[in-house]
């Protein structure tokens, strides 16, 4: 492409020679900026370590805590505040840890307390903060609680932990109401009787091996104080909680006919299909029942809960912080959970799923601000984690706001270029937004989903509980790639790694990323570095109102950075003498003494205005 193309439509004609003009003139704040930030998870870049699938320290093909401690200077050089830890917690890994055992001891898989502290310390010697993962709506089936529940009978104090029922019908052999498991299948599983008869049957809003608690028993409420307070006076820096908006059910526990997913949200069909058309910024109708929210979502009852756990945390120095796991829309009712005096910050899964359309883009990044901004809490960016397709191979489907939820071999397969330029314009459009971003381990590398894993080799028990109906959350928890050459790429010292690499991994590999200009890893710590030194996420963002309504181009600034991402398929012609700071790939800018340049289509730029 040379400069002498004729000036695409994309850009505003006759401001490409004013000198940059064009990149200071913003409209209204959509978000004011907060100055300083006054905690540090407010503006904080924080890291998702899936520890199964982060390093392998002992070459048992499995990631461990060692492993992470062999790789913070990773963490360190690509410069993120702070580390959240997937559970390492003992579980028989039923659900990859999601399924706890032991709320106050490491698997013997992942190492033990010890290495836990040292992991700890390490991190926090570098200025890395540490937050754990808190899984309060279910323990394991193998949890004590669970296994004294089991050998008491009807009615007994052990009983009262979880959602023990009768079933119905005469002799009680139908499920007591008509919930289906997130995961596929009923939500209800009969026990047999200490004396042998068929019995009551336990809820699990997960899999049959995941008991849900009772969160309305006072015993439940100071266990989990206590499993705070334990993480807390190791020194933890907060918890991400997960299923946050779970734990309280409707009273009566009255049936449902909808079927909630756990990522697409829910339909009101039969058929559990779901629409995903729940407006992000659709004004609060206080209902549940709508959207994502069946009698099992997002009651009332659980911000109580949280407001007993942000005074757990206010004891503490330090600024801890709690982060809800929530899949609840509108914004509105997510900004709930981080009133004053509860959680601090949600994840932002309405962005997640947003797709990569502009206009779309604009809707939920203002909707993500009010929402916060009437309750005083930071937005949170996330694009991937251990529970979705990886962002690159979403944004090179068809349909990007579609298949969340795991890819089969047989599917069509996402265009991996095209995927990967998509996935760095996203990011750092994310990364130049005021607020806390979430980075899932490997995004940083651009690592794409394995989609083609053979079906027999699959983990998730969402793949089994459907029947092998949904492919499952594999595809994006496959170990990551630090070496191009080494078995494994490099994943442990030895042994097979827990689910096969796709060979294109070695192109991703850390170690022909580093140091390497324009390396998705470099471009990422880049953007991390200019994203602290220009104090972006505290700032104030506003649209510039040159592409204020534009189909294919999301502009805005925050402090003295204009942020331009592409998504239309002609490149944007940018003011002449504008002042590239970053790019999240190759942009043109021809040689004449007042240079202009030329954004290309899935390119995003941080540009100094
Ligand atoms: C959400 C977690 O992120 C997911 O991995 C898990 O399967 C469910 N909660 C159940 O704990
Ligand atoms: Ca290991």
């Amino acid at each position: 492409m040379t400069s002498t193309q004729s000036v695409p439509a994309a850009t505003p004609a006759d401001d490409t020679a004013d000198g940059g003009g064009v990149l200071r003139r913003a409209g209204a704040v959509v978000h004011a900026g907060s100055g300083a930030a006054r905690q540090w998870w407010r503006d904080a870049v924080i890291y998702q370590v899936y520890p199964r699938s982060f390093a392998d320290a002992n070459g048992d093909g499995i990631g461990d805590i060692p492993g992470v401690t062999a790789r913070l200077d990773h963490l360190e050089t690509l410069g993120v505040d702070a580390v959240w830890l997937s559970p390492f917690y003992r579980s028989p890994q039923n659900d990859a840890g999601y399924d706890v055992a032991d709320y106050r001891d490491v698997d013997p898989l992942f190492g033990t307390l010890a290495d836990f502290d040292e992991l700890l310390a390490g991190a926090h010697a570098r200025g890395i903060r540490v937050i754990v993962d808190l899984v309060p709506n279910h323990t394991s089936d193998q949890h004590a609680w669970f296994q004294e529940a089991l050998a008491t009978a009807p009615g007994s104090p052990e009983r009262a932990r979880y959602m023990f029922r009768d079933g119905r019908g005469a002799d009680g052999s139908q499920e007591p109401n008509n919930w289906q498991s997130i995961f596929g299948g009923p939500a209800w599983t009969r026990v047999t009787e200490p004396d042998g008869t068929p019995g009551q049957w336990y809820l699990h809003l997960f899999d049959s091996t995941q008991p849900d608690l009772d969160w309305t028993n006072p015993e439940v409420r100071s266990e989990f104080e206590n499993v705070l307070r334990f993480w807390l006076d190791r020194g933890v820096d907060g918890f991400r909680v997960d299923v946050a908006h779970g734990m309280i059910k409707a009273e009566g526990l009255p049936d449902w006919d909808g079927h909630v997913e756990m990522v697409a949200g829910s339909a009101d069909d039969a058929a559990g299909e779901s629409t995903g058309d729940v407006d992000p910024g659709a004004p609060e109708d206080g209902s549940t029942g709508a959207g994502n929210q069946g009698p099992m979502f997002d009651q009332d009852g659980v911000h109580e809960i949280y407001r007993a756990w942000h005074q757990v945390l206010a004891e503490y120095d330090g600024d801890r912080c709690l982060v809800a796991e929530a899949w609840v829309e509108p914004l509105s009712r997510l900004a709930r959970y981080v009133r004053p005096d509860e959680m601090h910050q949600a994840f932002n899964f309405s962005f997640l799923t947003t797709g990569w359309d502009a206009a779309a883009l604009r809707t939920v990044i203002e909707a993500s601000y009010r929402a916060n901004d009437e309750v005083g809490a930071p937005t949170t960016w996330v694009l991937s984690n251990h529970d979705v397709v990886r962002h690159p191979s979403r944004l090179g489907s068809a349909d990007p706001s579609l298949k969340v939820n795991g890819v089969f071999a047989t599917d069509p397969q996402p265009d991996e270029e095209l995927g990967l330029r998509r996935a760095r314009a996203a990011s750092l459009l994310m990364l130049g937004l005021p607020g806390s971003a979430y980075l899932f381990q490997g995004e940083e590398l651009g690592l794409p989903e394995h989609t083609s894993l053979p079906n027999d080799v699959r983990q998730d028990p969402g793949h089994f509980r459907t029947g092998g109906a949904e492919a499952g959350r594999d595809g994006c928890r496959v170990p990551l790639p630090w070496a191009a050459d080494a078995p494994g790429f490099g994943f442990g010292p030895a042994g097979e790694p827990w689910l096969p690499q796709p060979a294109s991994f070695a192109r991703y590999a850390a170690d022909v990323q580093y140091g390497v200009p324009g390396s998705t890893f470099e471009t990422y710590r880049a953007a991390l570095a200019l994203r602290k030194a220009e104090g972006l996420g505290q700032g104030a963002l506003a649209w510039l109102d040159a592409w204020a309504d534009s189909p294919d181009v999301v502009a805005l600034r925050n402090q003295d950075v204009v942020v331009l991402a592409n998504l239309g398929t002609e490149p944007v012609l940018l003011p002449r003498g504008a002042e590239v700071l970053l790019s999240s790939g190759p942009v043109l800018t021809d040689r004449s003494a007042d240079p202009q340049t030329r954004v290309p289509a899935d390119t995003t730029v941080w540009l100094r205005a």
